[in-house]
């Protein structure tokens, strides 16, 4: 079968015009999409390996030991399509359950992605796979001309949903749904309300690999738009606000200093924060009003220790 990789070249300067107008704004903020360079790429999937960070082996041990119910709920399907597929990985117990002809994988970061789709061709050989190298908060409906025709199934795991504020999160499903086409399906998964200490622990692990996924973007805009940002100058700190029912996750400035990117100088007050990341958890009631509003009815869905996946169509 085929194996087909494109990249989709940002066609604005999205970065940079970006983060220039997050560090402009009052609070300060970067999109997250953007901590995922190469090393990004590379830290998050430490932070998946932390004891502290349950939610990825947790969905991992939910799908196996769902697996059949969950392939017997979904029924035959042509297409996998997985959003923001990363290393690959969690995709193979649903291409092992569903033996569909084609998958296609996106995501942000071109080449980890490129490199980690490779093998999945090797390894099913029936299978057809695109790849395809997009900022899909942006591009998504640029995948359509690559997808076979056919039921489609997209998956969304890892709780990806979450970082995206629930209106925003609206507006992603409901592209996800003309994406997928009346007849399509979503299996999503995402993590739940729970202890807020628990909750707090996960996105502070001891070993700090999380802080340094945060402070990386930093590291990042060094690189890539010629700042000079001193990461010891700022402190990773992420909390669980209840009221909101998310983890924030920030970047405190420890001093009172001035920061050049791309040519622009941006001052920092002492304790003044830039956000990187909220993390939404639900319930699935909830959860199933957002999908609901987005035009999917919800079909079926399973829960393990705090995390929950849903199946739309
Ligand atoms: N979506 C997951 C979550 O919100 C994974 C994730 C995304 C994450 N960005 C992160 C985990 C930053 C830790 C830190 O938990």
């Amino acid at each position: 079968m085929v194996f087909t990789f494109k990249n989709f070249p940002a066609d604005r300067d999205d970065l940079r015009v970006d983060v220039l107008s997050g560090l402009a704004a009052c609070p300060k903020s970067i999109p997250p999409k953007y901590f995922y360079d190469e090393l990004g790429c590379r830290l998050f999937e430490a932070i998946c390996a932390q004891p502290e960070y349950v939610l990825c082996r947790t969905e991992q041990a939910l799908m196996t030991s769902r697996l059949s119910d969950i392939a017997a709920a979904i029924g035959p399907v042509d297409c996998i399509i997985e959003p923001g597929a990363g290393d690959c990985a969690k995709v193979r117990l649903l291409l092992d359950a569903l033996h569909p002809t084609h998958l296609a994988v996106l995501d942000i970061a071109g080449a980890p992605l490129a490199a980690a789709a490779e093998p999945l061709y090797r390894d099913y050989p029936d299978l057809g796979v695109t790849a395809l190298g997009m900022d899909f908060i942006h591009d998504l409906e640029a995948a359509a001309p690559y997808l076979p025709t056919g039921r489609r199934l997209v998956y969304y795991p890892g709780s990806s949903i979450g970082n995206f504020p629930p209106d925003a999160a609206a507006t992603l499903l409901a592209r996800f749904r003309r994406l997928a086409g009346t007849e399509g399906q979503l299996l999503i998964g995402f993590d739940l309300k729970k202890d807020p200490q628990q909750l707090h622990r996960a996105y502070n692990d001891a070993a700090g690999v999380t802080a340094a996924f945060n402070l990386n973007l930093l590291e990042r805009l060094n690189r890539e738009l010629n700042a000079d940002f001193d990461p010891s100058r700022f402190r990773h700190y992420a909390f669980y606000n209840p009221a909101a029912g998310r983890i924030e996750m920030h970047l405190v400035s420890l001093a009172e200093q001035d920061v050049a990117v791309a040519g622009q100088n941006f001052h920092f007050a002492l304790g003044e924060t830039l956000h990187t990341e909220h993390s939404y958890k639900f319930r699935c009631d909830e959860f199933s009003a957002i999908a609901k509003t987005a035009g999917w009815p919800l079909k079926a869905e399973w829960e393990h220790d705090g995390f929950a996946i849903q199946l739309y169509g």
